[in-house]
Formats: structure tokens, C-alpha cells, sequence
């Protein structure tokens, strides 16, 4: 894809060390984010590129580094629920038990928006998505910024999402005004994303708040078709985000659903040179290069590490790889949802 954005910039790396240094790395990327610059973020997710969500230029600026279609509209950071009201038309009833039961954490709720939000945040919907980060770090820059923080993740448009600093100066060295490195992100996939404009509430992208947990809140809430279905880019998309190709190394990546013996005769058939994606304790049973990408039975460590061995594949020069699937429960839902996009849903089940 085509980015145009602006890669000249100077990129500065600050670091959360921990230390009394913290103030000023804190104090210095919430001016730079109050001035209308681009920031990447840690959050408990995945890092965000951060910028005014009230500035219309801050807005359009995040989507040039990210080489991102201007219709993917971006969701909105809050340190408290105080801060919702006037970013919405009206505040649900339900937004206020949800927030009471998952945030801060990795949920994003999507309400109609107000005026006060441009429509370069909102990607031109009359919707906007919000969410109130835990990280530390996140919320001290929400609140020392003084302004509520579009983030989208902080990679470029299509490649996989980035769970660490290096992710992030891999992608936008040049195109950002500064990366905070606050260590590797305790999730490792993006938040649950669910709409309440909807009659019944749905689930746009599943995440570490799953379906359960918001079903003991919204009884009614269902799936939506897209998060495990491809849809044809001209049927109308409840979220814009999920008709692109996303989370894509550059290699050909296959799904292959079934147990560790099924899938060993499955690899041992197949023709030429290709990598495999699997888990702890896995490799002794294969020839070809492997990447870890979690424990089996363990979909939190598999969330955990999806996207860095994605990355992986490409550092690898990998052209094509085979990804052992098997949990699909709790938050094996999301990392099953960010495979098949990644594999552009080509699966094979044994
Ligand atoms: O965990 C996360 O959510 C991370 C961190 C940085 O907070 N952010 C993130 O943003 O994943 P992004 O832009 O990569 O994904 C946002 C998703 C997209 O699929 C987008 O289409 C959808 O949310 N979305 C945002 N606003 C929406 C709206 N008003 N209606 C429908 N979908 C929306
Ligand atoms: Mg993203």
C-alpha cells in the first residue's frame, strides 16, 4: 500500500525507566500530545499512536504515518468516565455498568458521537468507539495531556499490531514525533470492541473481555458475522476496520486446525520450504523452522505473543507458513479472529 505520510521526522525514543526520570519522559510526551503531535503509546493491549482526538489535523495526521484508509475511524482514549459526556449524543445506561465491571482495561465501547468530535477522529460515521486504557502509562498521558487520545494501534496500516517499543520504531521511525517505551504490552491483542447503536449489542471484534464475561452485564449481546466470516468489502461492515487485510506478514499464511500428530502428517506431506507457527514444546516434532507463539491450552499466552511471531515470519524471510490452531474459547476467540485475518481465512481443518 501506498503511505504518504511524512517520513522525515526526527523520532524520540523515550523511556520509562522507573526512576524519578519518569516525570519529565511523562511531562515532555504530554506536551508533544497537546501541541498536536504523534505519539506511540503503551497500553495494556497493543501500543497505540496516540494524538489529539479533538484536533481534526491531529486526527488526519495519524492516518498519513499509518498509511490507514480514512474511513477506518480511530477509537477514542479517556482516563474517566467523566470525560465521556461530552464526546457522545447521550451516555447509555449500559455504558455506565459496563465501565463499572471492565474498565479501565481492554474493552471500547462505540456510542454516537457528538459534535465535539471531528469527523477525521470518527472516520466520517456519526459514531465514535471509546476506551479507558489501564496502563499506567496511558492514563498519565490522557490526564497530563489534558485532551481525550485517538489511538488506532501504533504500526503501519495492515502489518501486524505492535507489542513492544521496537515494534513501533520498526514501523514509524520517521513518521512520529516520539515512541514511550513502557516494556512489552500485557495482553498482546487489541481490545474488545462491541457497539451499543445495535438492537441487540454486538461484539464488532472479539478481545480479553469476552463474550461471557459481557453477556453476565448485556444478556442480549451477540456476535457479530464478521469477526469469524469473510465479508464482501461492498456489504456494509459494522466496523470499517474488518473489511481490510490485516495483521499480515508479507509470507502466504495458512490455518491448519487440528491436534499436534494430525498436524505433524499434515506438514510432513506438504511440498518445498515454508516455517511453522506452534507451541511450546511443538518443535522437536518438526524438520521445519518453528516459532513459538504460546502454550497450548493457554489462549493468554497465545494473545500474548500472536503478533511478535507474525513479525517473526518476516524477520525469518519465511514465504510461506503453516499456523497450528487449536483454542477458541475466552480469549482464544481473539487470537483465532487476528489469525484468520492474518491468513486472509484460509483455514484447513483436520
Ligand atoms: O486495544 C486497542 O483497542 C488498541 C489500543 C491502542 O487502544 N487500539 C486499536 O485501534 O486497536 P485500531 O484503530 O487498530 O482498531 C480499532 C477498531 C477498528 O477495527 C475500527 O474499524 C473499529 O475499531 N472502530 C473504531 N471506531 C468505530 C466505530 N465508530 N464504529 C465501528 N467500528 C469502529
Ligand atoms: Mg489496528
Amino acid at each position: 500500500m501506498k503511505i504518504d505520510g511524512d517520513v522525515t521526522l526526527q523520532t524520540k525514543l523515550l523511556k520509562i525507566t522507573h526512576t524519578a526520570n519518569d516525570e519529565a519522559v511523562l511531562n515532555e510526551a504530554a506536551k508533544l500530545l497537546r501541541e498536536g503531535h504523534l505519539v506511540a503509546i503503551p497500553t495494556e493491549t497493543v501500543y497505540g499512536l496516540a494524538a489529539n482526538a479533538l484536533d481534526p489535523k491531529a486526527s488526519a495526521a495519524i492516518y498519513a504515518a499509518k498509511g490507514r484508509p480514512s474511513d477506518n475511524p480511530l477509537i477514542v482514549h479517556v482516563a474517566d468516565v467523566s470525560e465521556i459526556p461530552p464526546l457522545v449524543k447521550h451516555v447509555p445506561d449500559a455504558l455506565y455498568r459496563l465501565a463499572e465491571k471492565f474498565w479501565p482495561g481492554p474493552m471500547t465501547v462505540i456510542m454516537e458521537k457528538s459534535d465535539a468530535v471531528p469527523y477525521q477522529t470518527s472516520g466520517g460515521l456519526d459514531t465514535i468507539a471509546i476506551r479507558m486504557p489501564s496502563h499506567p502509562v496511558a492514563n498519565e498521558l490522557i490526564r497530563r495531556s489534558g485532551v481525550p487520545l485517538a489511538a488506532p494501534s501504533a504500526n503501519l496500516s495492515g502489518s501486524p499490531s505492535p507489542t513492544c517499543a521496537q515494534h513501533c520504531v520498526d514501523d514509524l521511525t520517521g513518521r512520529v514525533d516520539a515512541i514511550v517505551d513502557g516494556g512489552a504490552c500485557e495482553v498482546g491483542v487489541e481490545s474488545t470492541v462491541l457497539s451499543l447503536c445495535t438492537t441487540p449489542p454486538a461484539v464488532l471484534r472479539p478481545g480479553a473481555v469476552t463474550l461471557e464475561m459481557l453477556r453476565e452485564t448485556l444478556p442480549d449481546i451477540v456476535l457479530d458475522p464478521g469477526v469469524f466470516h469473510h465479508l464482501s468489502d461492498d456489504r456494509k461492515v459494522m466496523s470499517p476496520g474488518m473489511k481490510y487485510k490485516h495483521y499480515s506478514p508479507k509470507a502466504r499464511v495458512v490455518l491448519v486446525r487440528g491436534k499436534r500428530e494430525k498436524f505433524r502428517k499434515f506438514v510432513a506431506e506438504q511440498p518445498g520450504e515454508f516455517g511453522i507457527l506452534c507451541f511450546t514444546g511443538d518443535e522437536p516434532y518438526f524438520t521445519h523452522p518453528c516459532i513459538i507463539y504460546g502454550t497450548e491450552g493457554d489462549a493468554a499466552s497465545q494473545a500474548k505473543h500472536v503478533f511478535d511471531a507474525l513479525r517473526e515470519v518476516d524477520k525469518e524471510q519465511m514465504k510461506l507458513v503453516y499456523v497450528r490452531v487449536a483454542d477458541d474459547e475466552g480469549i482464544g476467540q481473539a487470537v483465532y479472529n487476528r489469525l484468520l485475518r492474518a491468513a486472509g481465512f484460509e483455514e484447513i481443518k483436520l
